[in-house]
């Protein structure tokens, strides 16, 4: 039995003829042009005026959070449910993440919640557009507005994705990608920062190189680290950003097409095909087990995977992490939605590479474990 896994790629446009440009030229270090080319392009890509590529997305955020100035006691109000990435950005500067849950359907950070969790602490929203869908931006740009605050927009899974027209990407003060392979734009490993800030793309520019000055060179007055992206990894980028607009479209023919295949089937939630803002690009295509399901995400990926087909539970929430629970942080904390989230939820193939057939298969095997049960 062949092993469907998660994710699996496409890399096969320009991406070898340009990597073969860089051992040709001996160009392979973060010097080589194709950065500067790949960072222009997917600025442009989403209306930016400036981007600043690093070895990944978690780093992306960690230079976000860190040009800002985020430090000790500072709050960032962000989802529960997200990656950790989040909340390390800001807890590594001393920061204190504050957390809304989510909307049941969307999947995206509950907009309503963030005014109330206002301190005179508060010093950013982290805006996580989660698996396909965009945030509801209009209420967060107008709540920011309104205390003076500052808005990173975490768009790791949103290539190619827009709210309202305007590219997911162009919001707030400064926003980040991750080009991990699943991601619909790939460098192997890879991030970028973006911003329209001439000053906080500089310092970007400095925190991801160790703060080396200009001059003196080897005089550094702030911690940072060495978060560099490589010419390598600019050539695959820039082939697969040539073909971005196909990959969009090939995720949301994916998307109908599992829905269409799995609408019938009892006792799971699939994910909501647009909203008032945006058709979904199905990063990942999720699914949420009803309550009357008896068996929680977590067994029924084990059961998948015995069957050949790799899944991925959903993200566990940011309140319920023990690197945080066990110092006592977030103690009594509640946020239903993503709790459940986090509990029921599950994604299954939803790689470029994946076929037809195999999402028939996936389909088929899915089918097989709920109605056993
Ligand atoms: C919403 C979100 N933010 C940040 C990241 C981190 O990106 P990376 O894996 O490139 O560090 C991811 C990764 O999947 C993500 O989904």
């Amino acid at each position: 039995m062949d092993f469907i896994p998660v994710n699996e790629p496409l890399l096969n446009g320009n991406e070898k003829k340009y990597l073969c440009e860089c051992i040709d030229t001996g160009w392979i270090s973060s010097e080589g042009p194709f950065v500067k080319e790949f960072e222009a392009k997917m600025a442009a890509s989403v209306n930016r005026k400036y981007g600043i590529s690093v070895c990944n997305g978690t780093a992306a955020l960690e230079v976000a959070v860190q040009a800002l100035r985020i430090s000790e006691g500072d709050e960032v109000i962000m989802p529960t449910f997200t990656i950790i990435s989040c909340a390390m950005a800001v807890t590594k500067q001393g920061g204190v993440p504050v957390f809304v849950d989510s909307d049941p359907d969307t999947w995206n950070m509950r907009v309503d919640e963030i005014e109330k969790k206002i301190t005179s602490r508060t010093k950013a929203i982290m805006v996580v557009h989660i698996y396909g869908l965009p945030v509801d931006m209009n209420p967060v740009l107008s709540v920011a507005n309104k205390y003076g605050l500052k808005i990173i927009e975490d768009a790791a899974e949103m290539h190619g994705q827009t709210y309202d027209g305007r590219p997911c990407g162009s919001f707030g003060d400064i926003s980040i990608f991750s080009f991990y392979p699943n991601k619909h734009i790939t460098t192997g490993e890879g991030g970028m920062v973006l911003t329209d800030d001439e000053e906080l793309a500089e310092r970007c520019r400095t925190l991801r190189n160790l703060c080396f000055q200009k001059d003196p060179r080897y005089v550094h007055e702030e911690i940072s680290d060495n978060y560099r992206f490589t010419n390598l990894q600019a050539a695959v980028g820039l082939a697969q950003l040539e073909r971005l607009d196909e990959f969009v479209s090939k995720k949301r023919r994916m998307g109908k097409r599992y829905t269409e295949m799995l609408s019938d089937l009892k006792g799971i939630k699939l994910p909501q095909t647009k909203d008032d803002h945006a058709d979904n690009i199905y990063w990942v295509y999720g699914i949420v087990l009803d309550d009357d399901i008896k068996m929680d995400n977590r067994t029924i990926v084990k059961k998948l995977a015995e069957k050949g087909v790799g899944c991925r539970t959903f993200f566990w929430c940011m309140h319920e992490q023990p690197v945080y629970t066990d110092k006592n942080m977030f103690e009594s904390e509640h946020y239903p939605a993503a709790e459940r989230l986090a509990r029921r939820g599950f994604y299954i193939p939803s790689g470029l590479a994946l076929t037809d057939e195999q999402m028939g298969i996936v389909v088929n095997r899915i089918e097989n474990i709920i109605n056993e049960l």
